[in-house]
């Protein structure tokens, strides 16, 4: 059965591939030093027997309130709100579609109540990749409001969040 856990110093991270070479490379090269010398940032793995079949990056973050749509922000103060931010997510191409995703959300959801009880935490913030913005809206993330001049010609990542109330409801 696949489980999730932390990142280990010693799994074996070279033969992952999720079919995104910025993904790969970050898991490679960046996951192990940003959690264990600079920490910065924790990665999670989906795990059996040894073999990684996927991986999320999770950061603490902020969201400025104005970012928020209207009826939420009203009942929000107008500085920064404390979030989780899933920094990076990937799954291997021969796990794709067996719900390792899923199952890594899961464990982001649960790490975003654990910091809101702790230290505060409104809910989870991504910068979706085009491709997986309808994945991220199938489990109730909804678009951020667009920072005026940040678009641009090239397929912008869309910022998307989701509330820790609504995960309850999804
Ligand atoms: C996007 C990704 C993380 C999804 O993980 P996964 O393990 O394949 O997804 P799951 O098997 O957990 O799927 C859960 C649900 O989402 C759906 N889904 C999966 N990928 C999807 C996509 N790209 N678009 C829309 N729906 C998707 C599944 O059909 C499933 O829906 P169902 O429960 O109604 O059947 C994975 O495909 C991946 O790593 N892709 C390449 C890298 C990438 O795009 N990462 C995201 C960076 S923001």
């Amino acid at each position: 059965m696949i489980s999730v856990r932390r990142l280990r110093p010693d799994d074996e991270r070279k033969d992952f591939r999720s079919g995104n070479i910025e993904l790969d490379r970050f898991f490679l090269r960046y996951a192990g030093q940003n959690q264990f010398r600079h920490h910065i940032g924790t990665t999670y793995v989906a795990v059996e027997e040894g073999a990684i079949f996927g991986f999320a990056t999770v950061a603490a973050s902020e969201l400025t309130s104005a970012r928020i749509a209207a009826a939420a922000r009203k009942r929000l103060p107008a500085y920064p709100i404390p979030v989780l931010r899933l920094a990076r997510l990937a799954v291997d191409v021969r796990a794709q579609g067996w719900g390792v995703g899923l199952l890594l959300l899961r464990a982001v959801f649960a790490l975003a109540y654990k910091m809101a009880d702790e230290v505060g935490c409104l809910g989870v913030v991504v910068d979706a990749k085009p491709e997986a913005v309808e994945f991220y809206r199938k489990l109730g993330f909804v678009e951020l409001d667009v920072v005026a001049g940040l678009l641009g010609d090239r397929p912008q990542p869309v910022a998307m969040f989701i509330e820790l109330g609504a995960v309850e409801r999804a």
